[in-house]
């Protein structure tokens, strides 16, 4: 008999990331085996349903309904939850935490909101809470940022972090597509869900950017932090009007050290065509960060799918093996809650397009609302569009406080019909 030690794997969902999962366990157990002195056998695998159809094979008796057992089975050593949502994955997190077994993650929407308690528990046990594929899938984010990158202090990360709101931007920029158009096609090819609030309205992306703001910044943030925007209002003429004036139109989560407070937002913004994270294009997610000694880093790859999103999962099994059979968790300092810096108090170049009455003083009296509240105009571009113009402005950088105002004041001029799509434009003026 083999005298490698066993690390017996209790799986909760058998899905996308849980069935591709297995079939890694299974294919790459001898590669495993030879490059970390271990065997990951897995005990249990808990679903929903046993009589589904699965792509995968499981193992005959392996399947069961009862997830809570698994959790706390005392032929668990540590447990890998891949069935998404807040519960029940809170109440068994908690449960197998609680009974000393490290776990396994990759469910953004239940770190987002309720990570400090999973935290706490796995810090008051003693054991790992990993979850690298809860950002970006199976690109490597969370441990180059929290172990490659410990001792560097990080200014600023950007990422693109939404497969689905890039694959509709990209398909807008190149193909001249209209919003609903892209979003459609998406649909069809299974890049976006039939209900695709979540992804273009932005709340995906600012659980991810709670997540890395997080991890980058060593305090702890949650959604509720996070400035929100999606992508819904993005027109083919403002993606036009940047392509025009050398920009892309991205879906970004940003997160900044503003001083000694944290600025967290997700928004779609401006960015310039030779900026890296200009070329990721389709479902492709990136995270570009900013470090003082280290300078520019990004990190790109697949952002989900059931395979890369497993390999993910199981670096993190691996680790929480190595460190299990080793004696100890690896780095888990409990984190202090963030000082978050309002977005009303941050300062950007801004992109804005109006819509007006086509007739002499109009363009005075809008400059003169953006010249009270402080915002200095940096470009303006005209169209005409019959009776009336649409009014195409940049400014200099100014304060999202003052823009808003300026926005206000510009609502109340009867010669503006619309107010159409604000974004923030990002990189030197
Ligand atoms: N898919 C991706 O590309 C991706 C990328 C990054 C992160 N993630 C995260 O990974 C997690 C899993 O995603 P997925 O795409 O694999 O989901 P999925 O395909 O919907 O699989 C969910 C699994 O959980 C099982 N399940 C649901 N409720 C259960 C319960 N009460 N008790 C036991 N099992 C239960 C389901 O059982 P049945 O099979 O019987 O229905 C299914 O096997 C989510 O947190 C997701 O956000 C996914």
């Amino acid at each position: 008999m083999s005298d490698t030690p066993v690390v017996r794997v209790g799986l909760l969902g058998c899905g996308h990331v849980g069935g591709a999962l297995l079939q890694l366990l299974t294919g790459h157990a001898d590669d495993i085996e030879r490059r970390t002195g271990l065997r990951l056998e897995v005990t249990h695998v808990a679903v929903r349903s046993v009589a589904k159809e699965r792509s995968v094979v499981v193992p005959e008796g392996l399947l069961t309904t009862d997830a809570a057992a698994v959790a706390t089975s005392p032929d668990v050593d540590v447990v890998v939850e891949v069935i998404g949502g807040i519960e029940p994955a809170r109440e068994l997190l908690l449960s197998a935490l609680k009974a000393g077994k490290p776990v396994v993650t990759g469910n953004k929407e239940l770190l987002a909101n309720v990570g400090t308690e999973l935290f706490e528990a796995a810090a008051g046990s003693g054991v790992d809470l990993l979850f690298e594929a809860a950002v970006g899938g199976g690109i490597p984010l969370i441990r180059p940022l929290r172990e490659s990158l410990a001792g560097e202090r990080i200014n600023r990360v950007m990422g693109i972090v939404n497969g689905t709101t890039n694959y509709i931007l990209t398909r807008m920029t190149e193909a001249g597509a209209g919003y609903v158009e892209a979003l459609t096609e998406a649909q069809g090819l299974g890049f976006a869900e039939r209900d695709p609030t979540a992804d273009v309205e932005g709340y995906d992306a600012a659980a991810k950017a709670a997540i890395l703001a997080s991890i980058a910044f060593g305090v702890k943030v949650v959604a509720g932090d996070v400035y929100r925007e999606g992508i819904s209002n993005i027109t083919a003429a403002d993606i036009d009007f940047a392509h025009r004036m050398g920009y892309v139109v991205k879906l970004l989560a940003v997160a900044e050290a503003v001083g000694d407070e944290v600025a967290v937002r997700v928004h779609p913004a401006m960015i310039p065509s030779t900026h890296p994270l200009a070329s990721v294009r389709e479902s492709f997610n990136a995270v570009f960060i900013e470090g003082e000694a280290v300078g520019e880093v990004m990190l790109y790859g697949r952002g989900a799918g059931g395979m890369p999103t497993a390999s993910a999962v199981l670096g993190d099994l691996i680790d929480a093996a190595h460190n299990l059979t080793a004696g100890g968790p690896g780095r888990t300092a409990p984190l202090a809650r963030a000082s978050i810096r309002p977005i009303d108090e941050l300062s950007s170049q801004y992109y804005l397009n109006i819509e007006v009455a086509d007739r002499p003083g109009v363009l005075a009296n809008v400059a003169r609302v953006f010249g009270e509240h402080g915002v200095s105009i940096r470009s303006m571009e005209q169209e005409g569009l019959g009776d009336e113009a649409r009014l195409i402005f940049i400014t200099h950088t100014a304060r999202e406080r003052d823009v808003q105002a300026t926005l206000a004041g510009l609502r109340e001029l009867e010669a503006v019909d619309r107010i159409g799509t604000l974004l923030r434009v990002i990189g030197p003026e």
